[in-house]
């Protein structure tokens, strides 16, 4: 990237990471991501909020070069998380006098995770602010966002908040402010689904929070600067809502064409009774995308072959990943076939603990499905149309 300055008094000063395809060695990334860092400069004093991930300091110091930074005092470490927190200790190593500003718990795991010395720190708390000479950083503890010592920044004068992972979106773009809402609405979603939807109750709150922030600007540490807040605090608010839509997700696999024929049918009959659906092939469908769809989704159908007397270990793992995500999901089915026996339905159902979810009857195939079996999958439609009578399509 560039040092790119965003406001008065505040450049961008991060870096892109145009060919990341994988975060944490789990999340696919198809647009790259950001690790956003930004100088604040007042009268008297420079701040550097974040800094980035250990593979892209050179770039981070680059910036601070073109910047004309020669000197920080405050480092405001919002995340001890390494994409934000890994280039620490060789800015300390460059800029000697800059002091670590964080909170108590987030001290802890710097000095856990990156072995940086007690004595480099100040601590803050919730509320508490910090003098840059005519700007005024205001720090709010955030906890669960994504981690327990997430804090978020808030620079009063300007009323530019810094949000930490929180309203980011991983996405890639030569220019911080928001260009293309469309593409950022759906990094937005996706990132907020794989990293703050378990978190959701916490995230409302935090939400109900800000509501009484002035705010012209949100400046988050990935992706794009948000010029009129409301585009994502609008959206945030809609995804943290209970509110689900007329959206059935089927995630399946097929073996030798069993449970493909069951979805196949099933989808048309749901399409049939005005339900929108989703069917993913797990063989091909990144996790990050099924991870979009359950966040409004009221309904979620499994469909498997039977193997080795359970779940096809693709659907398994589905299962396990909406259940760590905990969407406000209603309503659950397995479907599926097998050739002589199994516990598939009672392994799976095993595995959605978390998920407050009606679970409707499940349909399987001895084989492949015959006049029975279509009509048991007429039925499952039926029943869902019906429990998603009064519920609105997706926008
Ligand atoms: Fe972007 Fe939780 O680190």
């Amino acid at each position: 990237m560039a040092a790119i300055k965003i406001k008065d008094h505040i450049l961008a000063v991060g870096a892109l990471d145009w060919d990341r395809r994988l975060f944490d060695e789990l999340i696919p990334l198809p647009d790259g991501t950001s690790y956003n860092a930004y100088i604040v400069r007042g009268a008297t004093k420079t701040a550097l909020i974040d800094a980035v991930d250990p593979t892209k300091t050179a770039e981070l110091l680059d910036n601070l070069q073109e910047a004309g930074v020669t000197h920080i005092d405050y480092l405001v470490s919002q995340h001890a998380e390494q994409d934000h927190a890994g280039a620490i200790p060789e800015i300390l190593e460059l800029f000697e006098e800059a002091v670590v500003v964080t909170n108590e718990k987030c001290k802890a795991m710097l000095m856990d995770l990156l072995l940086l010395p007690e004595g480099k720190f100040m601590t803050v708390g919730d509320g508490q602010t910090l003098d840059l000479g005519g700007r005024t950083l205001e720090f709010i503890l955030a906890p669960w966002v994504h981690w327990p010592e997430t804090m978020l920044t808030y620079l009063r004068e300007d009323r530019v908040l810094f949000s930490c992972d929180f309203l980011g979106a991983h996405l890639a773009q030569s220019q911080p402010l928001l260009r293309d809402e469309a593409r950022t609405l759906e990094a937005a979603k996706r990132y907020y689904a794989e990293i703050m939807m378990p978190f959701r109750t916490q995230i409302r709150k935090h939400l109900e929070r800000l509501q009484g922030l002035a705010l012209e600007m949100i400046a988050p540490s990935h992706g794009v600067v948000y010029p009129r807040p409301a585009f994502i605090l609008d959206a945030y608010r809609d995804w943290t809502s209970d509110r689900t839509r007329n959206l059935a997700l089927v995630p399946f696999v097929s073996m030798h064409g069993s449970t493909r024929e069951m979805v196949e049918f099933l989808v048309n009959a749901l399409v049939r009774r005005g339900v929108d659906v989703i069917p993913c092939n797990l063989t091909h469908t990144d996790i990050g995308e099924l991870a979009k769809e359950l966040v409004d989704a009221s309904t979620v159908v499994l469909a498997t072959p039977t193997v080795l007397g359970g779940a096809h270990p693709a659907v398994a793992g589905a299962a396990f990943l909406a259940n760590a995500l905990r969407p406000k999901l209603k309503f659950a089915a397995i479907i599926g076939s097998y050739g002589w026996g199994g516990r598939t339905v009672e392994n799976l159902l095993a595995s959605l603990g978390h998920l407050k979810v009606e679970v409707l009857e499940p349909v399987l195939a001895k084989g492949f499905p015959t006049d029975k079996d279509y009509r048991a999958l007429d039925k499952l439609a039926a029943v869902i149309a019906e429990k998603h009578r009064g519920i609105s399509a997706r926008p």
